[in-house]
């Protein structure tokens, strides 16, 4: 068994050797056939027209992160859209959280993914809660329960806002809700599902076309857990594994990796944000989004001259933002 492997390994070195047109053309055709389509042209115009800012988590300096208190206060705020962070508990359950664990924003801790459903029902999702120095005219909720998914779906249409659901967990179970969600909600025009992993983005392509996404992205996202990229996930030689496939994936981000998944959108950290990359993404009927604008020049910037939609932890700002120069 092993021999004949080996067998069929050093055969394929061999013909790559002999003819090295083998491995574009066995890419090229594996592109093709395993390929998904967008969403039509008509319906990522129409989710675009009104989407310019989005709350990050809501308004995340003004209340505690991914909690319905956060998303009012986007909406006061007069952001448009509110992004959020989907998670699974142990039992399945999609709730809004944005870590791994509970640590850093409740009063309990370790990994969502420990928990039944009916074990957060007490779960004070502000108890890590410190609102910006200089606080608004808001005052901010010191209990707050962790919603479900489904709980920020009713309060985003009974509100008229566009989602972002922000997938952090790959499983198949977490996708195959999102597609019932929207069916059931009559979504697909106000929701866009994005993702670090391309294969929430294949999957959920796969299962509706129709559905909107968008791939986010970051430089050093597989090698560093920090946005700085000084804090690296692994040590070691798994360190180096992953800067390689860093390296690859902002290759396959720029070039064919979101027009095989079927993303409508590249959803694309601040400073990696050009004319020219917003161009190049255009040029396939893709749209571009920044993640996580605070600063007003930038905000400026990127809505009046380059105007594409943004993500900001301070929707408060909107109303100093000037409009779009061209139309
Ligand atoms: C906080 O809210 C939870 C449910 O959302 C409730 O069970 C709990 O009693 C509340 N605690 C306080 C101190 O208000
Ligand atoms: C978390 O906080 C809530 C609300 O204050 C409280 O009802 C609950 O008992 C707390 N849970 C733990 C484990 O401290």
């Amino acid at each position: 068994m092993v021999a004949s492997q080996d067998g069929i390994l050093v055969g394929l070195a061999m013909a790559l050797i002999k003819w090295p047109v083998v491995l574009p053309l066995a890419a090229s055709v594996l592109y093709i056939l395993f390929k998904n389509a967008p969403a039509a042209p008509e319906s990522v115009q129409n989710f675009f027209k009104d989407f310019n800012v989005g709350g990050h988590r809501g308004s995340p300096l003004r209340q505690p992160e991914n909690t319905m208190a956060s998303m009012d206060q986007a909406k006061a705020e007069g952001a448009d859209l509110i992004e959020f962070d989907v998670a699974l508990t142990k039992d399945g359950v999609a709730v809004i959280l944005h870590d791994d664990t509970l640590d850093r924003t409740t009063n309990l801790t370790g990994p969502i993914r420990q928990y039944l459903h009916k074990d957060l029902t007490s779960v004070n999702c502000a108890a890590k809660f410190t609102p910006l120095a200089i606080n608004g005219p808001s005052t901010p909720v010191t209990n707050a329960s962790m919603p479900t998914l489904e709980e920020i779906v009713i309060w985003a249409k009974k509100n008229n806002m566009k989602m972002l659901f922000d997938v952090k967990d790959s499983d198949a179970i977490l996708v195959d809700q999102l597609n019932k969600l929207f069916d059931q909600y009559k979504l697909h025009a106000d929701g866009i599902v994005c993702s670090f992993f391309p294969i929430v983005i294949y999957r959920i392509k796969k299962l509706c076309p129709q559905i909107l996404t968008g791939l986010t992205w970051r430089r050093w996202f597989y090698s560093h857990t920090d946005l700085e990229s000084r804090i690296p996930r692994f040590s070691g030689p798994a360190h180096y594994l992953a800067v390689a496939l860093d390296v690859l994936n902002v290759w396959g981000i720029k070039s064919w990796l979101p027009g095989f998944l079927g993303a409508d959108m590249v959803l694309t950290e601040r400073s990696e944000i050009s004319q020219v990359f917003i161009d190049q993404q255009r040029a396939y009927d893709r749209r571009v989004c920044a993640w996580t604008v605070n600063d007003l020049n930038e905000l400026n910037w990127m809505r009046q001259t380059l105007n594409i939609p943004v993500l900001t932890d301070k929707p408060f700002l909107i109303e100093q933002i000037g409009k779009p120069i061209k139309a």
